[in-house]
């Protein structure tokens, strides 16, 4: 008996091909099977589950924190959402940078125990070996140039990177070297647009920015964040496209009023 089973997800091959026929690539960060799901119903191309569910799914300030096997649990979910966007799983912090073994078997791992299509891993030449080594493995890998926010010790924040030109040419070095590498894609975060836009016409994978303007092939939102869901959040570079926290903040206020008032549940909504 054979079994054959149709991945109707889009592949790294169907990505690569969007830069070429000029096609802008959507991606977005998911944490959850249900907004998992709706971002899917909707067409996105990429479901990232990015390491920012440390802030955004765990309260953390920071990325460093969450583990491997919480970024797996997190994945899981959104891989049984997913029907047309390709699944892409950040490696988190601590789990690819102390040996080229190690991060091949944690991002093997990634792969095989939640399903998803590829991982993310933050930085440059320094980890173009331990990205070869996934690739031989059978690992599509995603890089992460600009402001990378495990390193945020090292930075001091998380401000505009590469203003300075010896900062430009390094991640030109570091984006070109990636797509050697045989990266599917290079995420820019928050670098200047004209930067992002040279990087883009300089490698041949296609580029998803944030906060790195128009020139990108694609483009990448914390979901949370372009649906209002953080209020106070407002960078520069975000678009809320919902409000969803005012919408929330009604919704519940007017579920405590009805259950404060007795108007709910009505006789309909009983048994
Ligand atoms: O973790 C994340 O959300 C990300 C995006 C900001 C690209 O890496």
């Amino acid at each position: 008996m054979s079994v054959h089973i149709q991945n109707t997800r889009l592949t790294t091959t169907k990505i690569r091909q969007m830069k070429q026929q000029g096609e802008k690539i959507s991606m977005l960060t998911s944490y959850d099977f249900t907004l998992a799901r709706l971002a899917d119903e909707a067409g996105v191309d990429v479901l990232l589950v990015g390491d920012s569910a440390s802030n955004i799914v765990c309260g953390n300030q920071y990325t460093l924190p969450i583990t491997l096997d919480e970024m797996i649990f997190l994945s899981k979910g959104v891989v049984r959402a997913a029907q047309r966007a390709l699944v892409l799983v950040d490696m988190p912090f601590g789990s690819y940078q102390i040996t080229d073994d190690l991060a091949v078997a944690n991002a093997i791992r990634i792969l095989k125990e939640s399903g998803a299509d590829a991982v993310k891993i933050e930085g440059g030449q320094e980890v173009v070996p331990a990205i070869r080594r996934m690739i031989v493995a059978g690992v599509p890998v995603c890089g992460h140039l600009g402001l990378t926010p495990q390193s945020v010790n090292q930075f001091g924040g998380y401000g505009l990177r590469a203003k300075e030109a010896a900062e430009a040419e390094k991640l030109l070095a570091d984006a070109k070297a990636l797509d050697e590498a045989g990266c599917f894609c290079i995420v820019l975060e928050k670098i200047p647009a004209a930067l992002a836009e040279r990087v883009t016409k300089a490698v041949s994978c296609p580029t998803i920015g944030i906060g790195a303007g128009a020139g990108t092939d694609g483009q990448v939102l914390v979901l949370h964040d372009m649906l209002g869901l953080n209020e106070g959040f407002k960078p520069k570079f975000l678009r809320q496209f919902a409000h969803l926290a005012e919408e929330i903040h009604a919704a519940v206020g007017n579920y405590i009023a009805a259950v404060k008032d007795s108007s709910f549940p009505s006789a309909e909504e009983s048994y």
